[in-house]
């Protein structure tokens, strides 16, 4: 849990001003160097993600460590996550682009887990049918994804905790009360459910080593609001005989509103992997903007894209050619670009996007029994 004034991130609220930089260092991880991208671009045969050149994945922990394994000849395996808790939306759906290119990358295996348990803990008024219902939805999306179904396995926590408990139980008996309750503000009214969940999520960590007793390290790319759970993993790690796990962390994906990352608890500020081409147009035409409220305005004091959800959309994902993007960024600036067309250029290519992603989620229907374990 980190708080600062009024910036609040933990797995379940992100509130406040987020300051990257002040990020890094509240939480004590690694800033994604120069360096390290290098190394890692060499690796992956110099097919650096856009996500990686423009640092939407920004900070880590001990990822040097996978580069040097990797290196080695040694195995890598990924681990990432959904907590079902409704529908899927584009910031959940874009560390899963980038998990699917280290999955590629690293020819790795991935296990991706479904924390039924942690959202119906959580949610008061969810009943287990409701999170199942989410579960079923989101399995579709996640497939679209492209994961590589012979490599990929998804662990729904509640259906499948017969290959969790060992691990979690080994886990919890390492972390006490009073550990979770500084990392996650847990109280004494908190539900006994939710201070266990933390040894499930951890346990995935894990699971490679205890299937195959190899050492292979586990990488978990993922938004930084997961690095609490992934802490609490490492701390114990040594204690049980596995290795740490390494993170890789992603900023939060902005909202279409002013300010803040996309949310659920928003509708307007998020574009619905489900959304028609239509809702996607008016969500984007209505969306905020780093412009001027008129015309003139525009052409005489230009607009600012570092607050510009427009254009962070297209920098971190749908503008790949890194000549292109400077160019609209200084036309943005000098006002020779006016909003309404810096939309319509995002509109076309998110449109596009989004009815691949539709086209795929239809075909996934099929592939879900090859993904479960
Ligand atoms: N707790 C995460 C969520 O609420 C789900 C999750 C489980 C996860 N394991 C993960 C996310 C590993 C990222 C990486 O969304």
């Amino acid at each position: 849990m980190s708080r600062d004034n009024e910036t609040i991130i933990t797995p379940w609220e992100v509130k406040g001003k987020l300051e990257y930089e002040k990020i890094i260092q509240q939480f004590g991880t690694s800033p994604l160097t120069e360096g390290l991208i290098k190394r890692f671009k060499k690796l992956a045969g110099g097919n650096l993600h856009v996500m990686l050149r423009r640092k939407l994945f920004f900070t880590h922990r001990d990822f040097d460590l996978v580069i040097n394994h990797y290196e080695k000849g040694g195995e890598v395996v990924l681990y990432t996550g959904r907590g079902p808790s409704g529908p899927i939306h584009l910031g959940h759906y874009v560390p899963w682009i980038f998990t699917k290119y280290l999955q590629d990358v690293f020819k790795a295996k991935l296990y991706f887990q479904i924390t039924d348990d942690e959202k119906f803990l959580y949610h008061r008024e969810y009943r287990l049918k409701d999170v199942q219902k989410f579960t079923n939805d989101n399995i579709l999306d996640i497939i679209a994804a492209g994961f590589d179904p012979h490599k990929t396995k998804i662990i729904i926590d509640i259906r499948d905790i017969n290959v969790l408990y060992k691990i979690a139980v080994k886990v919890a008996k390492h972390v006490t009360f009073s550990t979770v309750k500084a990392v996650f503000g847990f109280q004494h009214s908190t539900n006994i459910g939710l201070i266990f969940f933390p040894a499930v999520q951890a346990a995935p960590c894990f699971l490679e080593e205890e299937i195959t007793g190899e050492n292979v390290l586990t990488l978990i790319p993922c938004a930084i609001d997961q690095d609490p759970y992934f802490r609490v993993a490492r701390d114990i790690a040594a204690k049980l005989g596995y290795n740490k796990p390494s993170t890789l962390y992603s900023k939060f994906f902005p909202g279409l509103l002013a300010g803040g990352k996309m949310s659920s608890s928003e509708p307007e500020s998020a574009i619905y992997m489900t959304d028609t081409s239509e809702t996607i147009k008016r969500k984007i035409w209505n969306a905020f903007t780093g412009g001027q409220p008129t015309v003139e305005e525009q052409r005489l004091k230009g607009g600012n894209p570092d607050i510009c959800p427009i254009f962070h959309y297209l920098y971190f994902l749908f503008e790949e050619d890194d000549h292109k993007i400077r160019q609209q960024e200084m036309d943005c600036r000098s006002g020779n670009l006016l909003c309404g067309e810096h939309k319509l250029y995002l509109i076309k290519k998110l449109v596009n996007f989004m009815e691949k992603h539709r086209k795929r989620r239809e075909k996934a229907r099929d592939l879900v029994d090859k993904f479960l374990l």
